[in-house]
């Protein structure tokens, strides 16, 4: 199978952006109503503007957007260009790769979580009746464009969920660059706690974006290595349904759990499950679940990664390998039942 290559550009500031996009190009612009008052006058095209909510990633606004871009004169030479968090580049890319059978993108990502994952990989999907991302296609962006000043604007528990899927790209894929993000960005005080000044995290989202890019270059499909990426995410979807816990806190409560669960089952070290917990409680991330790990189990039997009477967990062999890890759904409630 050929290699998918994946375009980005890194622009420091927000007045430089306009220099990326293709001037020879009828470019429609779908961007997050929350942010056409601050950052619209970047954008000078025909815009539609999307609410971000999950709610909005949907067959009916898929319709709704249709016919916008349809009454607009979009057609297959239009190049559309998604500016947002990952409500829109899901919702964007999805349109993008159907109309008219598929027009050209390309994705401005605005939120933390969006430029360490959902912008990167090609996945996009809607939901269905509340199941998440159900319908949905892989298909890579013309290329991704990052700045970090749009961070600036983010709140505070949007740049949690970013951290948290930051971290476990470094956990999973990256020793050394594990530490260098722990040791910087902990310091005195949690970096949540001092969060004034964002540009401390720019060489570690360039770097998570670069695993995640090498990640998927290597399997788009989720063939094998790519299924890495949900470390922790098996818990922090079980989470999500029970308790009313918000996708960061969720993915950070998962990578606990995931540690906590790879020291029991023997593949890492105690000291280094220790040092990961020790690690995110100093960033300032949550790792208590606040349900007793074997009430997951329902759920977790539930979930799409399921294969067959196993559930493929991602687990640690030491910080910086991750590796899939099958366990039974019989074996599961032995193994979580005293997980705290
Ligand atoms: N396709 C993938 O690979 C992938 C990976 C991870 C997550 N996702 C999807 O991403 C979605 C979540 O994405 P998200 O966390 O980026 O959320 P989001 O797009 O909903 O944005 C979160 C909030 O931040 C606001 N916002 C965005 N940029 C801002 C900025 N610069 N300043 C101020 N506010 C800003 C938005 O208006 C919104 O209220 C979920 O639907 C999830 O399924 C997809």
């Amino acid at each position: 199978m050929q290699k998918e290559t994946i375009k980005t550009y890194y622009c420091s500031k927000l007045g430089e952006i306009g220099g990326y996009i293709p001037g020879d190009r009828r470019i429609v612009v779908l961007i997050d109503s929350a942010l056409v008052e601050m950052y619209g006058n970047l954008f000078p095209y025909p815009a539609i503007s999307v609410e971000a909510r999950e709610e909005s990633k949907s067959f009916l606004k898929v319709e709704e957007i249709t016919l916008r871009l349809m009454e607009m004169g979009a057609d297959r030479g239009t190049f559309l260009l998604v500016v947002g968090g990952g409500i829109l580049s899901d919702l964007g890319g999805f349109i993008a790769s159907i109309y008219f059978r598929g027009i050209d993108f390309a994705y401005v990502p605005t939120t933390l979580l969006a430029q360490v994952d959902a912008s990167i990989g090609g996945k996009c999907a809607i939901n269905v009746s509340g199941y998440k991302n159900i319908l949905g296609v892989v298909k890579q962006p013309c290329f991704t464009l990052f700045c970090g000043e749009f961070l600036n604007s983010l709140p505070k528990k949007e740049v949690e969920a970013g951290l948290a899927e930051m971290m476990k790209t470094f956990l999973l894929a990256d020793r050394s660059v594990y530490f260098d993000a722990v040791d910087s960005l902990t310091g005195t005080s949690p970096f949540l706690k001092r969060i004034s000044n964002i540009s401390e995290l720019l060489p570690f989202i360039k770097k998570a974006a670069e695993i995640k890019i090498s990640v998927v270059e290597r399997d788009p499909y989720e063939k094998g290595e790519r299924k890495l990426l949900n470390l922790g995410h098996t818990f922090a979807h079980a989470l999500e349904k029970l308790c009313s816990v918000s996708h960061g806190e969720g993915v950070s409560i998962g990578i606990a759990l995931a540690a906590k669960l790879s020291v029991k089952l023997r593949l890492l070290e105690s000291s280094e499950g220790d040092k990961i917990l020790r690690d995110m409680e100093q960033l300032g991330l949550p790792v208590k679940s606040p349900v007793a790990p074997r009430e997951l189990t329902e759920i977790i039997t539930k979930d799409k990664k399921r294969d067959g009477d196993n559930i493929q967990f991602v687990l640690l062999k030491s910080i910086g390998t991750a590796v899939i890890y099958p366990i039974s759904i019989d074996r599961l409630k032995g193994v979580l039942n005293d997980l705290s």
